[in-house]
């Protein structure tokens, strides 16, 4: 053993539960032998006897209007002792943890001093009504704060403090104290701090916390608390804390230190008031006991903090929580100033000021700021497409030339390849297709105001969109017998118009991919993992080569897919980080509530997204473009892809459609050969989720100018390009679309459509 390990071994840590000083009033004889025995037993006591200053100070409060000279002062404050001397006068009080001994005045004089220049913000009358409340603090990070600042202003009679966790390191950026403390009861360090500024205050400590089973002890005991500050992190304490504060009648206030959140609730004056101001009623509280996870406490926390009115650094931070922060941030200042809020409202309270519960912000950036606020990084100006009218439509119908004839169309065969035609997937389920039956032909249309992207400019999406579409369009014709004739692109260079579509009478035939196109959706729940037999992967390609120049590639080893979905994720991060990508999926794409789907009948439905409860709060914290500036501005952001390498590592495939080239027209085929594939897929039983990122935003670069996105992220783009490239071995082949798919139960939601009015016009008097 060394000596120094002999000599740490010897040394013993103070008393770690000791909180309460010992006070001796040498006036009495029975103290006056407690002193004298305690200074003959502790030889390293270290005394302090500033009593001489505090009578000086005590004379001037007794009588403010008097004009004191030094030595006057000091001839004031010696006759103030009488015949007493002074080391018998007032309280000496050892604090045991620290062996100090102070000489103090005694508790009423004491008070007066230390409470002097409280006048007139609290009167003396006031201070009496205070130094009767009785309050309880659960919880101390900010509870310290707020219980510190309470014994500061003398606010309380008796403070309960209830808090089962000891000091930590990583407490120190909030919680004032010194590192000679840690490992130490957080109450037990707050209580002695309390008795150091002031020894006559009451504390009580709870040092095993707050449960179902002592909160009326807590509430209760020793006389019922004026007010409960509850700051704890736990749902279900804060749940029953305010069940039972509600049933005896107790006010509760609590501060969330972001953007100063105060939460007052005044079961005092309203006994009927819902806890939480109703935000937890729609749950079942019985459950917030038993919550242990993340995914069981979120459905209480979420209300309870507030999504939408987060700061955007908290929202940022907790789109990181186990990923580059371990937990929710805290600043001092907010602990600061959560202390001095609450103070100052439970004073305000216990004095009759205040009366309102709410919540309220007093949100030091807001109230403090720039007279130009910065600004949050906007994005290009993206002129999107007028929208496609009828008169346009029809300009445009007239001006391509005219190939074949067409049998007059059956009312009936129109409507149902519309019908077929709607069912097809579109980027963020846009629906960007119109139809025009117009002398004899069918026109089809993509509308640019429906469906572009100011990230796709080299048009690859619209292709996959309308390509599916007319691939449905085609089997349902077969099936309808008709043969039709379809005239691409007619008007050479004009996007706008797609095909061109005339008919003849034939004998039907029934292909069995037309049976599913009611059938393909999007299905994003995760797989079950298990490995692809081959033989779905040779249908699956068969129906995709029946398309002229298309083919499809499969990958499905596991590390082949775990590299993949690197790619992907790295590709989708871009994507959600990029201004542009953000406002296109979170504003324009997303639909957050079901009345919202169901108003406009297009977009990204939430329920289809199958997000776990933890995943959608990720979310809808997200959506807030600033927030998601924060983290693109840290390089911050891999959560999302967490989201991506889950969900491939429980498929059992991916798979890319390619063609051999990027003009228009093949591009277009490309996307009937996506939708035959995904219609097989779905005959055999796979789910299919699409996970294009890496190659739709690469074809921007690579095909269009990459407008919107920064030299970083179109490098990083190309380099996602080459791995796909090489993942898939395909050469300078055109990649055109990744799918991931899996065995999977049924999706929860399907997406919707608009009706078919929006989409099929005509002279004909369709729909009828
Ligand atoms: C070109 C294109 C890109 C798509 N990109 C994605 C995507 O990145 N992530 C995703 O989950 N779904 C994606 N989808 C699927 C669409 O969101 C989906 O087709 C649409 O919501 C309609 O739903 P349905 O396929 O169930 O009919 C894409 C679809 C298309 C056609």
């Amino acid at each position: 053993m060394t000596l120094l390990t002999e000599a740490l071994r010897g040394a013993s840590a103070d008393d770690r539960d000791l909180y309460r000083p010992v006070l001796f009033r040498p006036a009495a004889r029975q103290d006056r032998a407690a002193l004298e025995d305690l200074l003959k037993r502790e030889t390293h006591l270290t005394v302090f006897d500033h009593l001489h200053g505090q009578l000086m100070e005590l004379v001037k409060a007794l009588d403010p209007s008097m004009k004191y000279s030094s030595e006057e002062l000091d001839a004031a404050a010696r006759s103030h002792l009488g015949t007493t001397a002074s080391e018998d006068y007032g309280a000496w009080v050892h604090y045991p943890w620290s062996n100090r001994l102070v000489h103090l005045l005694d508790e009423a004089e004491f008070a007066m001093v230390r409470t002097d220049r409280n006048r007139n913000k609290i009167t003396s009358e006031e201070q009496s009504v205070l130094a009767s409340k009785k309050v309880g603090v659960i919880g101390l990070s900010v509870g310290q704060s707020v219980a510190l600042t309470m014994a500061q202003e003398r606010s309380f009679g008796e403070l309960r403090l209830a808090d089962f966790d000891t000091l930590e390191l990583s407490n120190l950026n909030r919680i004032r104290s010194g590192v000679h403390q840690l490992g130490l009861s957080k109450v037990v360090n707050t209580a002695r701090e309390i008795a150091e500024i002031d020894p006559y205050l009451k504390v009580v400590c709870f040092t095993e916390g707050i449960s179902e089973a002592n909160i009326d002890r807590f509430l209760s005991d020793g006389g019922k608390l004026d007010l409960l500050i509850e700051e704890c992190d736990s749902v279900a304490v804060k749940i029953i804390a305010r069940q039972r504060a509600k049933a005896l009648r107790i006010p509760v206030v609590m501060d969330t230190s972001d953007r100063g959140l105060i939460d007052v609730e005044r079961f005092d004056l309203e006994p009927d008031r819902p806890i939480l101001h109703g935000l937890v009623d729609h749950l079942d509280l019985a459950l917030a006991a038993e919550a242990k996870t993340n995914e069981q406490k979120l459905p209480f926390v979420v209300p309870i903090i507030g999504l939408e009115t987060m700061s955007k650094r908290m929202k940022a931070s907790m789109l990181e929580i186990e990923s580059t922060v371990g937990t929710w941030p805290q600043l001092a200042t907010s602990v600061v100033l959560g202390g001095a809020l609450v103070a100052d409202i439970h004073r305000r309270i216990a004095l009759g000021q205040f009366t309102s519960s709410g919540r309220w912000f007093v949100d030091s950036e807001e109230l403090l700021r720039d007279a130009e606020p910065l600004q949050s990084k906007t994005h290009d100006a993206f002129d999107a497409p007028k929208a496609l009218d009828l008169p346009t439509m029809q300009a445009l119908a007239e001006r391509c030339a005219l190939v074949g004839a067409s049998i007059e169309w059956v009312q009936d065969d129109a409507l149902a390849l519309v019908e077929a035609a709607m069912q097809a997937p579109s980027a963020g389920n846009l629906q960007p297709w119109k139809f025009l039956l117009h002398e004899g032909r069918l026109y089809v249309f993509h509308d640019g105001a429906l469906g572009d992207s100011a990230l796709d400019s080299g048009r690859l999406i619209p292709a996959v969109d309308m390509g599916a579409c007319l691939e449905n369009m085609s089997l349902k014709a077969s099936e309808l017998g008709l043969s039709i004739a379809l005239q691409a692109y007619p008007i050479e260079g004009d996007h706008r118009l797609v095909a061109v579509i005339t008919v003849s009478r034939s004998t039907p035939v029934k292909d069995p991919l037309a049976n599913m196109i009611g059938m393909r959706c999007t299905n994003r729940r995760k797989g079950d993992a298990r490995s692809m037999p081959l033989g779905p992967m040779k249908e699956m390609r068969s129906v995709v080569l029946d398309v002229d120049g298309c083919d499809a590639h499969f990958l499905t080893h596991i590390d082949h897919m775990r590299s993949m979905a690197e790619t992907i994720a790295k590709a989708e991060r871009i994507r959600v980080l990029n201004p542009i990508g953000h406002h296109e999926l979170f504003e324009k794409e997303m639909r957050w509530s079901t009345s919202d789907a169901a108003r406009t009948r297009d977009g990204l439905d939430l329920p289809t997204m199958e997000l776990k409860l933890t995943e959608e709060v990720g979310f809808r914290v997200a959506a807030d473009r600033k927030a998601m500036d924060l983290l693109a501005l840290w390089d911050a952001g891999r959560a999302f892809m967490k989201m991506t390498r889950e969900a491939i590592a429980s498929s059992s495939a991916i798979v890319l459609i390619s063609c051999t080239s990027n003009d228009p027209r093949s591009l277009l085929d490309a996307g009937r050969a996506v939708e035959r594939l995904w219609l097989k897929a779905t005959e055999m039983g796979l789910a299919a989720t699409p996970c294009s990122a890496p190659i739709l935003l690469s074809h921007h670069v690579r095909h269009g100018q990459g407008s919107g996105l920064q030299r970083t992220e179109k490098d990083a783009l190309l380099q996602l390009f080459g791995e796909v490239q090489a993942a898939f071995g395909i050469g300078d082949r055109e990649p055109i679309f990744l799918l991931r798919l899996s065995y999977a139960e049924a999706p929860s939601a399907r997406s919707l459509r608009r009706p078919l009015q929006s989409f099929l016009f005509s002279h004909q008097n369709i729909p009828a």
